[in-house]
């Protein structure tokens, strides 16, 4: 479903407008018309305008925070190295296969999957496991359309996700940080859980690299690092995906990974975390503050141990 917007004041719409122009941008981002072109949105604030039931509507992250204070090892392990590194990665053209336990097996061409679902702005909650928190106006599509699109066999319970493994673009892929490429997983049903996007661009710009363009996961009940960055695969299995992070230090990162202030990580606690751009730690809620919509997702399961 298309985004719809509550009615604003007069005095918003031109900075809705704007808004709205700017979207477009990441449809015509294949025709090579720049972003330079169009007229600044200025900060943050202002999208709270735009409206989804899935949304929080707590204040955004500014965009400089979001953009230039992320995680993505491919390009080195210091916050700042993402945003120094990953703009030359080249993410035209791109292709993401579909395979595994499906119908319909396919190769879709970024800019077709773009055109083909309706993009949807949510501004989420992010939790890293590290114990930071942000607030990101996503733009991206439920990862459920593309499943259903996909026509999965009755063996298909788990979905898997790998991201590019290209040591000449991602100079972090040279060092054995973790046992490249980076692959994610979700249960079947967590991947078509509503909540559960496929983002391809952040306040109403097509994703930066850094953020994981052109196409990244977004699982907002879960710590960050299930949301995987730059995917090229998504694979239907009927076994539980050996992720990455569960490759190399099983008993730090388990499959399921839902935030979860009751439960520490091995070496720190995980009971509060640091809004970026806020002094005063605040308390990390269960599933993140989205266990209304997800907690029925595990019911009777031991979280410590599915952890
Ligand atoms: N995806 C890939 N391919 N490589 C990574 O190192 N880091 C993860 C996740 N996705 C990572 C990745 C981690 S630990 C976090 S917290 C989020 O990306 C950060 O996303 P952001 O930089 O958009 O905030």
């Amino acid at each position: 479903m298309p985004i719809r917007y509550p009615p604003i004041p007069s005095s918003e719409i031109t900075e809705q407008n704007l808004y709205l122009q700017r979207r477009k941008f990441i449809r015509n981002s294949a025709l090579g018309i720049s972003s330079a072109m169009l007229p600044e949105i200025g900060t943050a604030a202002r999208l709270h305008a735009a409206y989804s039931r899935y949304s929080t509507t707590e204040v955004a992250t500014g965009y400089k925070e979001v953009t230039s204070y992320n995680n993505y090892y491919e390009f080195g392990t210091d916050k700042s190295d993402p945003a120094d590194y990953a703009p030359s990665l080249k993410t035209r053209p791109w292709t993401i296969s579909i395979s595994g336990e499906v119908n319909r097996p396919r190769v879709w061409d970024i800019d077709a999957l773009i055109n083909t679902f309706p993009l949807e702005e949510r501004i989420y909650r992010m939790r890293c496991v590290e114990g930071w928190s942000m607030v990101i106006p996503w733009l991206g599509f439920p990862l459920a359309s593309l499943i259903h699109q996909a026509e999965p066999t009755g063996k298909a319970k788990y979905v898997e996700f790998t991201t590019l493994y290209d040591p000449a673009q991602m100079p972090g892929q040279r060092r054995a940080v973790l046992d490249w490429p980076y692959v994610e997983g979700l249960r079947m049903d967590e991947a078509m859980h509503s909540l559960t996007l496929l983002a391809v661009g952040l306040y109403g710009e097509t994703l930066p690299n850094q953020n994981g363009a052109p196409v990244r996961l977004v699982v907002p009940w879960k710590y960050g690092f299930k949301s995987a960055k730059a995917i090229v695969r998504i694979r239907f299995t009927d076994q539980q995906p050996l992720t990455a992070w569960a490759r190399s230090v099983p008993s730090e990162y388990g499959f399921y990974s839902n935030v979860n202030p009751a439960v520490d990580h091995p070496r720190w606690s995980q009971a509060k975390e640091r809004r970026i751009g806020e002094f005063f730690k605040r308390n990390t809620l269960p599933f993140n503050g989205y266990a209304e919509q997800v907690a029925g997702l595990y019911r009777g399961m031991d979280l410590r141990k599915y952890f």
